[in-house]
């Protein structure tokens, strides 16, 4: 095997984009919220959606307690949304404006859409675990631009250059 560092594993995986998401939940102590990267759709038949949260997470912790938990896509002009969840601990949702779901859970406004889950399973993924949304709802509020995570900066998606021909998935 070619040997590798860390700094190695971030600059090939930053090559890659990801939409940049804002994971909710409720808790007894008000609203918490954390920036994710790693989400993606699961399973259709189950509806199950996925990402990865770090072990060290203290909003992780917090929203699993709740047990249920709404994905926010945010759009590519909500940096400063952004900014305020990606902080560490502290009361970063103050200031953040949102309305509840039917399921509890915080929808934060101007979002392109939301994904309403209760959690379905936790896995171990090396020093992140690997966490499996059952979806209970969902509902496309924007249909604009997501905001782009990509080698270490943010943009928005440009307009499709050609459709998709081939089936996806
Ligand atoms: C663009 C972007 C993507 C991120 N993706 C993830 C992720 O997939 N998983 C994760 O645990 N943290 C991710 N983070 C970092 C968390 O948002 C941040 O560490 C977390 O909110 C820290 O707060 P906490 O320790 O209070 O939970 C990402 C941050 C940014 C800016």
């Amino acid at each position: 095997m070619r040997p590798f560092d860390a700094a190695a594993f971030r600059r090939v995986l930053g090559h890659y984009p990801t939409g940049v998401c804002v994971v909710t939940a409720m808790t007894d102590d008000g609203p918490t919220g954390m920036v994710v990267g790693s989400f993606t759709s699961a399973s259709l038949e189950p509806p199950l959606v996925a990402f990865l949260p770090d072990r060290r997470s203290t909003t992780w912790s917090r929203i699993e307690g709740v047990g249920r938990f709404c994905v926010n896509i945010l759009a590519s002009e909500q940096h400063a949304v952004c900014d305020a969840l990606a902080k560490r601990g502290g009361d970063k949702f103050r200031g953040i404006s949102h309305r509840l779901s039917a399921n509890g859970s915080p929808i934060l406004d101007s979002v392109v859409a939301w994904i309403d889950c209760e959690v379905q399973a936790v896995h171990d993924a090396g020093d992140h675990l690997f966490v499996l949304g059952r979806v209970i709802d969902l509902e496309v509020e924007q249909p604009q631009s997501p905001l782009i995570f990509f080698q270490g900066g943010y943009g928005g998606f440009l307009g499709i250059v050609r459709e998709a021909t081939a089936p996806v998935r």
